[in-house]
């Protein structure tokens, strides 16, 4: 399949830069580039409008009227998934697995803002799915024609859209005559990971890709990734042999929980802030720098490596958690 030739609602900026970060490579001791997908534009951008690019045109052709999803209160995804719901004229869902404690602020006031309607579904996290399949059944119910839209956005078509970031990258890299060491990504509901390695596959890159999971345990994260290589596999008609070693997921910088910052990855926001003058999240990538801050410190990547950091935005979510990010 020509991957090109997929139904897109276009609503990224691309391609989002490469930026090299001097600075933070200096501290760190390795040459970190940085993929700025937190730079894709769109509804203060980040990972998931290139997902969406394709998610929403699927919706589109299957001629839905409203999209459904779900995710934690300063969910991202919530966030573009209902920005470029309305962008096409549709209505918008957010299924949240817990009630805000406090103040509407962060992504959940940009979620009012954009006129989603929001469910508190009180539910464990792993049934958020069960609970964003419910809202579809009773939107069904009342004559509407909802679009489901998993925890992330994270399917074969939403994989499709990270190996095209791969096709782009690959591109980048050329251009600067790069080869770099290793990809360090967030892995959260799986996608952009599996994505991203499928890509590697299909555009034969075999750069190893680093994934620091920010939710799920490292062979829970494994397994989804396997099982999306397969579905991405089969929806676009071609092999994306992966060896089980080659799916790389670090456990070891989750802390508490989901969405509870540690104390490194609050280091990690001012520090990449005052180097490079670039915002980090503190659910994800705030995690996922620790992580590579670590892995560094560890020896797993060497010294002087050349490492691209995936950016993939959440910046919103610093106004979510401001006594977080203070420490306070
Ligand atoms: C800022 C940010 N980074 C990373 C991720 C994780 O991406 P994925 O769910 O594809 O693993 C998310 C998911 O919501 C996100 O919002």
């Amino acid at each position: 399949m020509d991957l090109h030739s997929l139904p897109r609602f276009p609503l990224a900026t691309l391609p989002t830069p490469l930026d090299e970060l001097p600075r933070l490579s200096q501290t760190l001791g390795a040459r970190v580039l940085m993929k700025r997908d937190d730079l894709t534009g769109f509804a203060l951008g980040g990972n998931k409008a290139r997902k969406l690019e394709f998610l929403i045109a699927d919706a589109l052709t299957q001629n839905a009227d409203i999209v459904v999803t779900g995710g934690g209160v300063q969910s991202n995804h919530i966030r573009m998934t209902a920005a470029a719901a309305r962008k096409a004229g549709l209505g918008a869902v957010g299924v949240f697995f817990s009630s805000p404690d406090g103040e509407i602020n962060g992504n959940l006031l940009l979620d009012k803002i954009l006129g989603a309607r929001l469910i508190y579904a009180h539910a464990d996290k792993n049934e958020t799915e069960r609970a964003i399949e419910q809202a579809c059944d009773d939107l069904r119910a009342q004559g509407r024609r909802p679009y489901l839209i998993p925890v992330g956005g994270s399917t074969a078509r939403g994989c499709v859209a990270y190996m095209l970031a791969v096709q782009e990258l690959q591109t980048q890299l050329r251009a600067q005559n790069i080869q770099p060491d290793a990809i360090v990504v967030t892995t959260g509901s799986c996608g952009t990971h599996a994505g991203i390695l499928a890509g590697a596959r299909f555009f034969g890159m075999s750069t190893p890709v680093h994934g620091i999971t920010v939710s799920r345990p490292a062979d829970e994260c494994r397994a989804r990734i396997a099982r999306l290589l397969d579905e991405t596999a089969q929806f676009i008609e071609h092999a994306l042999p992966c060896a089980d070693a080659d799916i790389i997921v670090h456990d070891a910088y989750i802390g508490e929980a989901y969405a509870k910052i540690t104390p490194q990855a609050r280091s990690a926001i001012y520090e990449t802030a005052q180097l490079e003058g670039i915002f980090l999240d503190p659910v994800y990538t705030a995690k996922t720098m620790a992580g590579l801050f670590d892995l560094i410190q560890r020896g797993t990547l060497r010294r002087n490596a050349t490492i691209v950091f995936w950016h993939t935005g959440g910046a919103p979510g610093l106004f979510g958690y401001p006594r977080d990010v203070l420490g306070k």
